[in-house]
């Protein structure tokens, strides 16, 4: 069953709220090596016109085969905790975010290792392209319960392990990333100025990397389930009206819980998916394209990274300041989609 309420996202209610959080850091991992269309178009049938015309993207980055989950996802938390004048020893809670980890069991706790966070408990959330705001989220609460003062939410993700190469509708979207942000405690101030995120798990064949197993009979009565996982499927037009309705939505009443118009946004980062879906957007909140985050032509869609890149890259620019307030909103496989306002720094 679908649920559509209104309750079970909405971040409006100080109900046990004991402290305030504030964004005081963000980072993301460098990936050197680029694949542009013109290569792409070597590889399946398809050319650079085609994919910037209907996506926007113009190149995506692409791992290093030394590179994974716990490098790249590392090198972004750190640079995050570095920006935020912290130590790793700092941070209580590393959440991250991710659909490809390097362990099925969870990378959060590599990451811990690769960056000498040693106090800090982790772990992993999968929620797609939605899993940077679902973390995002998550981390707050444990934070205005007074749980844990100093959180890094990581958002990484290595498509290009998921995508079939031969399939020219959806490898041309994808590629790969991380970035990371920390939150802390603040007793002045609660800078998460609301939330709203939603699941349809009906949805679910429209996009997916689901399981394919085979059963294997291992004893006379038991048989075990033995496969791996199939690269990324997708219905293209369904998750783009997906996109195009519920993320203007799903903002708005996210505005509404935080007593703000669209008027007071000062950036709007929603998942880089797709330029068109971006625009749309825009156009329905009436939110001018100026403050519309988009680097979606250098790195196509990362996944539960993207948010988090784009936001470093507009911080380490100077385009977003303290006090600015930010509408992210991430959307994706579940289907699941989410948004989060906030103001950034303390
Ligand atoms: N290069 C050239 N042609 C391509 C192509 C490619 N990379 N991919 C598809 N085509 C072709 C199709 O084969 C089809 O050809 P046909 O009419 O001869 O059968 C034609 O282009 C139209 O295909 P269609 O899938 O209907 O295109 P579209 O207009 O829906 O655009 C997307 C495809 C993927 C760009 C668009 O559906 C989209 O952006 N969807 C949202 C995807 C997304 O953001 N997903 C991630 C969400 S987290």
């Amino acid at each position: 069953m679908a649920q559509q309420t209104d309750s079970a996202g909405s971040g409006s209610e100080a109900f046990g709220q004991r402290f305030g959080v504030a964004f005081v850091g963000s980072g993301s991992a460098k990936l050197e090596t680029v694949l542009t269309n013109e290569q792409l178009a070597k590889v399946v049938d398809t050319s650079d016109e085609w994919i910037a015309t209907r996506t926007g993207i113009r190149q995506r980055h692409i791992a290093n085969p030394g590179d994974s989950i716990r490098s790249l996802g590392g090198e972004a938390a750190a640079n995050a905790i570095a920006q935020a004048n912290l130590t790793p020893t700092d941070v209580d809670l590393i959440i991250l975010a991710t659909s490809t980890p390097d362990d099925l069991f969870g990378s959060a706790c590599q990451i811990q290792h690769e960056i000498g966070a040693s106090r800090a408990i982790a772990f992993d959330i999968t929620a797609a392209c939605s899993g940077f705001v679902f973390a995002l989220v998550t981390a707050s609460q444990f934070i205005r319960t007074g749980a844990y003062k100093t959180v890094v939410v990581v958002g990484a993700d290595l498509l290009s392990r998921l995508t079939d190469w031969s399939d020219r509708r959806t490898c041309v979207l994808f590629g790969d990333g991380a970035g990371a942000i920390v939150l802390q405690r603040s007793e002045s101030s609660d800078n998460l100025l609301s939330f709203e995120m939603h699941s349809d798990g009906t949805l679910n064949d429209c996009l997916n990397a689901s399981y394919q197993h085979e059963s294997t009979p291992l004893t006379e009565n038991v048989t075990v389930q033995k496969g791996s996982f199939n690269p990324v499927t997708m219905n293209g037009r369904e998750v783009y009206r997906f996109a195009v309705n519920r993320v203007p939505e799903v903002l708005e009443k996210s505005l509404f819980h935080a007593n703000l118009t669209v008027d007071d946004i000062d950036w709007l980062i929603l998942h880089q998916a797709n330029q068109r879906i971006l625009d749309a957007v825009a156009k329905r909140l009436k939110i001018s394209s100026d403050r519309v985050v988009s680097n979606m032509a250098e790195h196509g869609n990362t996944d539960a990274a993207s948010i988090p890149i784009a936001l470093d890259e507009w911080v380490r620019s100077g385009k977003i300041k303290t006090g600015d307030v930010l509408a992210l909103s991430g959307f994706g496989a579940g289907l699941s989609w989410g948004a989060a306002i906030l103001k950034w720094g303390k």
